[in-house]
């Protein structure tokens, strides 16, 4: 069946630490709390890097995975929500770091967490039409920007980091996806007077575990690709209850499942593709193997995708 295929993967993160106990000296918070309800134990933050020096890290490192270089691309495509400025966009400033030539589509896509799914769906449909060779696809957030520091509900949950994949289309390639929007903009979003990042927690959460299983399920039913020839499972890095909730709800072993939400915290778009990065540095995504994703957040947007490397 044809498909994008991964070639690459690169990720890059903020450049410090934060810890829980860090944290719980900006907020009423505690390691105790934030363990217990989400998993995360540290986040990465940027203080010196902007959201595009990340995307460009985690680029050069999926390039460079790949073995493509910037001429050889013809398509970037950057999910972020936490663009350094609005305009021009993040996938053309991009372009310009990685030296890429003038014949180039470069866009932005705002879908928040859900974003590097749609990234993806958005590159295989273009890439499937026969005008473009290589897409790099990149899931980019500086969270910190945008998070109210003063909200203790939402800042503990954040962090920044960028990830990246270089894909082309391929008779060898396989990728189905499902995705969908129930627009409300009162449970999860960005902006009012403050600018900032707000959220009704437990709405997100029962949103969360019922729409990611039936998304998960549904794509499953639909591609009748069987639970052995899935080789991992990523669910976007929210909260690490979802993750285990989600486990119990779908035919994939626990185990099938990997997380890095303690290391990370909730990069948002960055979430799953940073997993992918970490796991093609660790030697996991070997070719051949299929990957399903599935993400969920801002719009309300999800998103599931079988990808294979
Ligand atoms: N430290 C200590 N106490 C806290 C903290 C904190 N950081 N935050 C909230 N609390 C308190 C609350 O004030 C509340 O106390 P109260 O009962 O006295 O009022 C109590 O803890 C429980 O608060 P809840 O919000 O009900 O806690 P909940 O069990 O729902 O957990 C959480 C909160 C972790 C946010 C959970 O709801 C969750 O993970 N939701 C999903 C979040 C998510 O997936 N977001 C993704 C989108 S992010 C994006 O799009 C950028």
């Amino acid at each position: 069946m044809a498909g994008i295929r991964i070639l690459g993967c690169g990720y890059s993160y903020g450049d410090r630490i934060v810890t829980n106990d860090d944290m719980a000296k900006i907020v009423d918070t505690s390691d105790a709390w934030i363990r217990r309800k989400t998993g995360i134990r540290q986040r990465y933050i940027a203080e010196n890097k902007s959201n595009l020096d990340m995307a460009q890290e985690a680029s050069l490192s999926a390039m460079k995975c790949a073995g493509v270089t910037a001429e050889e691309i013809d398509l970037i495509v950057v999910c972020t929500f936490t663009q350094d400025d609005p305009t021009p966009s993040m996938a053309c400033k991009l372009a310009g770091k990685l030296g890429a030539g003038n014949d180039i589509l470069t866009l932005d896509i705002n879908s928040a967490c859900s974003g590097f799914i749609y990234g993806c769906i958005t590159a295989n449909a273009l890439l499937a039409g026969g005008s473009f060779r290589k897409a790099l696809i990149i899931g980019a957030e500086k969270l910190s920007s945008r998070a109210d520091m003063t909200d203790r509900r939402t800042c503990v949950l954040f962090g920044d980091g960028a990830g990246a994949i270089v894909c082309e289309y391929s008779e060898d390639g396989f990728f189905e996806s499902n995705f969908g929007c129930m627009p409300n903009d009162t449970i999860l979003g960005c902006g009012g007077d403050k600018g900032a990042i707000y959220m009704n927690g437990p709405e997100v959460y029962r949103f969360a575990v019922s729409k990611i299983p039936q998304s998960i399920n549904e794509l499953v039913e639909k591609t009748k690709v069987g639970p052995d020839e899935i080789d991992y499972v990523i669910c976007h890095q929210a909260n690490m209850r979802i993750i285990d909730s989600v486990a119990e709800k779908v035919v994939f072993p626990a185990e099938k499942f990997y997380k890095n939400i303690q290391n990370t915290g909730n990069t948002s778009a960055a979430s799953i593709a940073i997993c992918l990065g970490e796991m093609c540095e660790k030697g996991l995504l070997t070719p051949g193997r299929k990957i399903l994703c599935s993400g969920f957040g801002g719009g309300l947007t999800w998103g599931s995708m079988i990808i294979k490397v």
